[in-house]
């Protein structure tokens, strides 16, 4: 079942993974080349189609990890970012990527505070070296930074002459996550409408919307996302990437080549190596995605897992599981379930006494695991 189905929206949207660049620029985050090898091999894997593996002008350590992530031959298309300077168009080639990612600010208060340059003089910049980058690749990405707050017509003018000077795909970002789902929606409906070149967007999460805001761009047409692994990169960093993949997947019925049942595998494979934990309360991939506490809940998923859980989103779809917890809300049925997987079939008496003993115990704010419920019933029914 396909809960929505929007007009503008395309039948399967590309996935643009940035966690080994953007999502490497996690305060804290620094992996080894090997780790990199290893995630971009991961998410080639799984069915990511592009993987932008760093940004080749910003060190020495950073072009051989991107040479050694192309080497790997992962079979993903490997990406490079730049700066619109040809110096950084050539540290890319050196690296030997599939496609460069070339970025300049476009609104007036990163043009005037960073590279302190007029529109005109962004436009020019962009002419000259989306070009040059052409002659050498066969994909190029421009990227107007700071895209949401940029004068439409600056935008527009601005995405247009990338794609005159060659750009392959435009990526709308969204970098610092000022929008909503309604404005994203209205500036990709413009920019597909101006600009004739497939729409890709980069949605930063520093309101908690960047993968709403990513879902409303696909809804307005745009063709490709950008997302990370664990939702990592600046600040509260980018659209997570299973979050993203299962909404379009499952509540769009929208295809992203992705074999969904690696996400979990996925995402504790980069949370180890970024030594970066997941909350639990992540959706999809969080040890709690799939856990349910209250009786009324825990009987409802044990009757009919859709009672409780989207039905559209299983945990085997992402290669979770799911869990019965048992706290203060245990009830009778998922603890006398749970009971009689390991062959303990209390009376109703000596449940009675275990359900007191387990709401006793997480009272005193300690989590009742497996081994602790089987602990308390041994015991009770020992007793009896
Ligand atoms: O957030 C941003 O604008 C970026 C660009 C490099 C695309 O990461
Ligand atoms: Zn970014």
């Amino acid at each position: 079942m396909v809960f929505f189905a929007p007009g503008n929206a395309r039948k399967s949207i590309a996935l643009f993974d940035t966690t080994l660049r953007d999502g490497e620029q996690t305060p804290g985050v620094s992996f080894t080349t090997e780790q990199k090898v290893e995630i971009a091999g991961q998410l080639a894997g799984i069915g990511v189609k592009i993987i932008e593996a760093g940004f080749p002008a910003s060190s020495a350590e950073e072009r051989e990890a991107v040479r050694a992530i192309v080497a790997a031959g992962t079979g993903a298309e490997i990406c490079g970012l730049a700066r619109m300077r040809r110096d950084d168009v050539d540290a890319c080639l050196d690296c030997d990527v599939d496609m460069i990612h070339l970025f300049i600010p476009t609104s007036k208060v990163q043009r005037e505070h960073t590279v302190r340059m007029s529109m005109d003089e962004v436009l020019a910049a962009t002419a000259e070296v989306v070009g040059y980058a052409r002659e050498h690749v066969d994909h190029v990405l421009f990227s107007p930074m700071d895209a949401t707050r940029t004068d439409w017509d600056d935008l527009v003018r601005a995405c247009r002459t990338a794609v005159e000077a060659g750009a392959t795909v435009v990526n709308i970002p969204d970098t610092v996550g000022v929008m909503t789902p309604s404005a994203m929606k209205e500036l990709i409906t413009h920019v597909v409408k101006e600009v004739k070149a497939p729409i890709d967007v980069h949605c930063h999460n520093d309101f908690g919307l960047a993968v709403a805001n990513t879902l409303a761009a696909v809804e307005a047409g745009a063709s490709q996302v950008q997302v990370t692994v664990n939702g990592m990169g600046e600040r509260a960093g980018n659209a997570d990437l299973a979050q993203t993949v299962m909404a379009l997947e499952a509540i769009y019925g929208i295809g992203t080549g992705v074999e969904t049942s690696r996400l979990v595998e996925t995402s504790r494979l980069v949370s180890r190596h970024a030594n970066f934990a997941v909350p639990s309360l992540q959706p999809v991939v969080g040890e709690n995605a799939f856990a349910h506490e209250s009786g009324i809940h825990a009987h409802g998923v044990l009757e009919h897992p859709e009672t409780f859980e989207p039905g559209v989103m299983t945990p085997e779809m992402v290669g979770h599981r799911r869990r019965i917890k048992f706290g203060k809300h245990a009830g009778r049925h998922a603890v006398s379930q749970m009971l009689a997987d390991v062959h303990l079939t209390p009376t109703d008496a000596q449940l009675d006494q275990i359900l007191e003993k387990v709401k006793a115990f997480s009272g005193r704010g300690r989590r009742v695991t497996d081994a602790d419920l089987y602990a308390i019933a041994e015991e009770v029914v020992g007793m009896g």
